[in-house]
């Protein structure tokens, strides 16, 4: 009850964005998508318990690595670029070891769909640490080290990171985020993100 309410007010504040950055439409659908129930149905309950992913150290994602690389001097549409690409190759991996029939199965080809539209079309790095992390995620996986991981953490850091990245230029609402179990990245750590200012973006 309390949360279809407050899924209320999500739609009341985005319909008072008038023009909104092209990509913003990708990101409301991958929101919607994302929101904790479905993450917990489609990446949860859906897997056996234990169940994980090997992915390699450059995909994992995280909020901390988002301060780290921001103070580092990287730029946010670096970092979006990477997120897109990096959660691209994950819910590609995720998507080969499900069957079909797996109920699961639909809902990553609808996340990869998103993230088509998502990924960047003239990639520009600016920065030597972007450059060095895209050289490792090209690399075949056989060459470097995985970690298991389970598939819904995947996706909490797919979450996360995108609110760090759009929430304040995309008028993100997650209905969830005072709910302790599924926190988003903590704000204060997030450097602001003022250079949108040039792009088509206009409130
Ligand atoms: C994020 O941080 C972890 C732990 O420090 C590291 O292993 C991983 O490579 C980092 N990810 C990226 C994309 O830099
Ligand atoms: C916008 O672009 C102009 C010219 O490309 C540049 O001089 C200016 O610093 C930019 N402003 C911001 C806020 O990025």
């Amino acid at each position: 009850m309390r949360r279809g309410i407050l899924l209320f007010l999500c739609m009341l504040v985005l319909g008072r964005t008038s023009v909104i950055h092209y990509k913003c439409e990708f990101t409301h659908a991958l929101n919607e998508k994302l929101l904790y129930d479905n993450r917990l149905t489609y990446m949860g309950d859906y897997f056996p318990k234990d169940y994980k992913i090997i992915v390699r150290y450059e995909e994992v994602l995280r909020c901390q690595n988002i301060t780290s690389l921001r103070n580092q001097g990287t730029t946010v549409e670096e970092l979006r670029s990477l997120w897109s690409i990096i959660n691209e190759g994950i819910l590609m991996k995720i998507i080969e070891v499900l069957p079909e029939k797996h109920p699961s199965f639909g809902y990553i080809k609808e996340l990869l769909k998103i993230f088509t539209q998502l990924l960047p079309d003239n990639l520009k790095i600016q920065t030597e640490i972007i450059e060095d992390i895209m050289e490792r995620l090209r690399k075949p996986d056989e060459t470097g080290p995985g970690k298991a991981v389970r598939p819904k953490a995947l996706l909490d850091n797919c979450f996360r990171v995108l609110y760090a990245l759009y929430e304040e230029e995309c008028n993100l609402c997650n209905p969830r985020s005072e709910a302790e179990d599924d926190t988003l990245c903590p704000s204060a750590t997030i450097p602001p993100i003022i250079d949108y200012k040039n792009s088509s973006y206009e409130r």
